[in-house]
């Protein structure tokens, strides 16, 4: 099952419920196999849709209110009414090519590419910025490293990430766990922990501080439960 489009169903629902105006001119489908998925997780997990949106909502944030220019967004997964703009994003990508041809078509600049991998972020010519959601904290601590040091050698500049904290339940990370994701949940000094030298945090955000600063519904977005950070890496 799809991973992005078990995200966009959740933020869809989320919306439809506390800001319909937003989903009014999102055309997207979802499968039957998700969407039942998705109603079985929030039976178990009324708010959950809630944590979905707390994720989705960082890259547009993270770009308007830290300013970002020459951003590639990696493990992007389908666009939502929350994600950047077309215009806001160099390149928008993913490693799943599925993902690429359909937010291509919405308008993105797409590229498939594995975070992970040194060659396929060279690609990203002019780009100075990752985001990378909702991608480190399902990285074991080798893999998490090793991306960190493939982004300092491929050239950016600057790295946004979140990583899920301990606060996260067993019950959130069982349910990803049954979709065949582990999540390592960190916190900040386990983060510091990983950074290769070269890069300095610079930020460690609450997310509801962080999400305050969102230009579409800050107001809402900041009284969610706070389940993670959000990290700003800046090259020394
Ligand atoms: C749950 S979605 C998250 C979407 C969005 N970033 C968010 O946080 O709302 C995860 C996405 O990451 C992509 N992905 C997983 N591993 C990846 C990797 N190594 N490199 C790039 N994308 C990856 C998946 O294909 C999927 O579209």
């Amino acid at each position: 099952m799809r991973s992005d489009l078990i995200a966009a169903g959740m933020v869809r629902s989320w919306l439809e419920a506390n800001a319909p105006h937003m989903t009014e001119s999102w055309s997207f489908e979802i499968t039957e196999e998700i969407q039942g998925f998705i109603n079985r997780v929030k039976m178990l997990l009324p708010d959950v849709d809630a944590q979905f949106v707390s994720q989705a909502a960082v890259p547009r944030t993270a770009i308007t209110h830290w300013n970002l220019t020459d951003v590639a967004v990696l493990g992007g997964g389908m666009a939502s009414p929350l994600s950047p703009h077309p215009h806001e994003a160099l390149y928008y990508t993913d490693i799943n090519p599925a993902v690429v041809e359909e937010v291509g078509e919405l308008g993105y600049n797409t590229r498939q590419v594995d975070a992970r991998s040194l060659d396929d972020l060279k690609t990203l010519v002019g780009a100075k910025t990752a985001l990378a959601i909702g991608l480190i904290h399902f990285l074991d601590d080798a893999a998490a490293r090793q991306t960190f040091a493939n982004l300092l050698d491929a050239g950016f500049e600057r790295v946004v990430f979140n990583n899920m904290n301990n606060n996260v339940s067993d019950e959130l990370a069982g349910n990803w766990h049954k979709l065949g994701f582990v999540l390592y949940r960190r916190e900040p000094e386990d983060i510091r922990a990983l950074l290769p030298s070269g890069w300095t945090m610079q930020e460690a955000v609450i997310a509801s501080e962080f999400l305050s600063h969102n230009p579409d519904m800050g107001d809402k977005l900041s009284r969610l439960i706070d389940l993670h950070h959000v990290y700003l890496l800046e090259r020394d």
